[in-house]
């Protein structure tokens, strides 16, 4: 590791083991994956982790409704998550599942800790019981009439007709979604993990200033208005880990999911020998970031940090959230299309597409994000084809047909040069602060000047002139030495185009040696770096999503 080089671990949360990913899925990794690259490029320890949240009431159901044990069902979702994660060059350095033994020690450990320092409590609850399926309903699994305007069918605690929010126990009629029982209420004691112990570590981090703005409000309102003691346990049937001393109570999916980071980051460490206690226990010099969507921020804003603290272990440095990804200005949805899976995307399109349209809108901040398919077709042929590739193909095809693919002996312009390679700087605090908008903005910039520079040059015209043949290898020499900076600043969000880029131009694509430009240097033949989007291929998705 190279002096000064950061230790960083960075996960994304661990997606369900029920159903297939999709592309707001791929929003959260397509993020995490770029900000990973990024440090790598800058010469930084950083290794990322996930895994699938194997456990819970709806898996438990989903693999019966598949005819599956839970076991075999997770192990053919996890397969298929991780075929479709590596699709979109989501370059994990470890995916482990919560259903691991490493999870379970970790699990039990953890709760064991939290038990002794004397912030588990136990207290009988009652709840909404199927007597026919002999399992506790949570909300979503009953439906009624709702007591307000008495539309039919209605889940749960709210009313999708008017609106009206209310508990369960109100709904007219009540059955069980899962059998159409009438359910009974039934008392059993359940464990409750005491999050008002915490209030002071919490109120800590909220105000460190390592949270976004608005998940750090959030936050604040929830403490404000008093901590809840948290329901940790479940009753069986439950497919999740039995509590140690607790015979017939598992632990609540939420519980073992956060502890997934933990397991899946210790597997890894056994494969490549990294220092795990470096990672965990606190004081040390390593960093810890969570990428997250806003809708699970009480779980890592508020949970993680509290259990993570009783259990002797170390806080985040941050946690990251984003928005939710809609598709034409609107939530994703099956009827039009736009509900549209990472194996359908890919069964179209070039993943770099979407790398590079979700770098093109992500911020630090927490506001939802549009993929506009007429922009993206749009943006993506725009600005890839039309303004980063197209400064490699201009120049390529002159240095070849009269030069030899042979770069020029010195550098003609020097200073256009130095001023891509200067503007790494304020790119790389972009990439750093996850403004990656901005960062592909600036990047776009330059490619304009680059086309800038090589249309007031007109090698075209110049290449008529035997006279000025020294001068066209000239200008396309500095056209190729302005692309290699641009696919160096692209890498994290173009891999593949990079190692294409990588070929071409017989040199790998390093953020910290561009300082040395590429002079009397040989080309390899141009290979087209990327293909324009078709903006039928993009409708025949939305069919096939249908
Ligand atoms: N299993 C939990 C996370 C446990 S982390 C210890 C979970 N799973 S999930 O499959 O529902 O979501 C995984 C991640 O994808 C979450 O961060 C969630 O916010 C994100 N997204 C799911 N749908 C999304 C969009 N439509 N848009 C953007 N992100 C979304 O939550
Ligand atoms: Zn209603």
């Amino acid at each position: 590791m190279n002096a000064g080089a950061r230790k960083i671990l960075v996960t994304s949360a661990l997606p369900y083991a029920n159903s297939p990913l999709h592309l707001g899925h791929m929003l959260e990794q397509t993020q995490t994956d770029i900000w990973v690259r990024f440090q790598q490029s800058r010469g930084h320890h950083c290794r990322y982790v996930c895994a699938d949240d194997a456990h819970g009431t709806a898996i438990m159901l989903s693999a019966e409704a598949a005819g599956r044990t839970p076991e075999a069902h997770i192990a053919a979702i996890q397969a298929h998550h991780e075929r479709d994660s590596a699709g979109f060059l989501i370059q994990f350095d470890h995916y482990h599942s919560t259903h691991s033994e490493e999870n379970r020690r970790w699990s039990e450990t953890i709760f064991q800790r939290l038990e002794s320092g004397g912030h588990i409590h136990r207290r009988e609850i009652t709840q909404a019981f199927d007597p026919e399926k002999s399992l506790f309903l949570a909300d979503r699994f009953i439906k009624g009439i709702c007591p307000k305007c008495r539309a039919p069918d209605q889940y749960g605690d709210n009313c999708e007709a008017c609106g009206a929010t209310y508990s369960p126990s109100d709904l007219i009629d009540p059955v069980s979604a899962l059998s159409g029982a009438t359910p009974v209420n039934k008392a059993s004691d359940h464990l409750f993990f005491k999050l008002s112990n915490f209030e002071t570590l919490l109120t800590t981090w909220i105000n460190s200033g390592q949270l976004q703005a608005p998940i750090a409000n959030k936050l604040r309102e929830w403490l404000d208005s008093g901590l809840q003691d948290w329901d940790i346990s479940r009753d069986a049937p439950y497919f999740g880990f039995e509590i140690p001393g607790y015979p017939d109570k598992y632990f609540y999916v939420w519980l073992d999911a956060p502890i997934g980071y933990i397991a899946s980051h210790e597997v890894l460490c056994q494969q490549q020998g990294d220092d795990f206690d470096a990672y965990w226990l606190p004081g040390g010099d390593t960093e810890l970031y969570h990428f997250i969507g806003k809708d699970i921020v009480n779980f890592h804003g508020l949970f993680w940090p509290a259990m993570l603290d009783s259990a002797g272990l170390r806080q985040p440095t941050a946690v990251y959230a984003h928005g939710f990804l809609t598709v034409n200005g609107v939530k994703m949805s099956k009827s039009r299309g736009t509900f549209i899976l990472a194996e359908t995307y890919l069964a179209h399109l070039d993943p770099e597409y979407l790398r590079y349209y979700f770098a093109a809108k992500l911020s630090s901040g927490v506001d939802d994000i549009d993929l506009n398919l007429d922009d993206f077709v749009q943006r993506v042929n725009a600005d890839l084809i039309g303004k980063v590739v197209n400064i490699a193909s201009r120049c390529a095809g002159f240095l070849r047909k009269k030069f030899d693919n042979q770069l020029s002996a010195n550098c003609s312009e020097p200073e256009l040069v130095q001023s891509f390679i200067d503007a790494g700087d304020s790119i790389a605090a972009l990439y750093e602060a996850r403004e990656f908008n901005r960062a592909m903005r600036e990047v776009i910039a330059l490619a304009d000047r680059a086309n800038q520079y090589i249309d007031d040059k007109k090698p075209w015209v110049m290449a008529k002139d035997e006279a000025q043949a020294s001068a066209v290898q000239e200008v396309c020499s500095v056209g190729i030495n302005l692309f290699r900076v641009l696919a160096t600043y692209l890498k994290p969000v173009l891999p593949n185009m990079a190692q294409k880029s990588e070929a071409f131009l017989c040199t790998s694509l390093d953020w910290t040696a561009l300082e040395t430009p590429l002079v009397q240097h040989q080309l390899a033949p141009f290979e087209p770096l990327l293909q324009r989007v078709d903006a039928e291929v993009v409708a025949a998705m939305v069919d096939a999503s249908k």
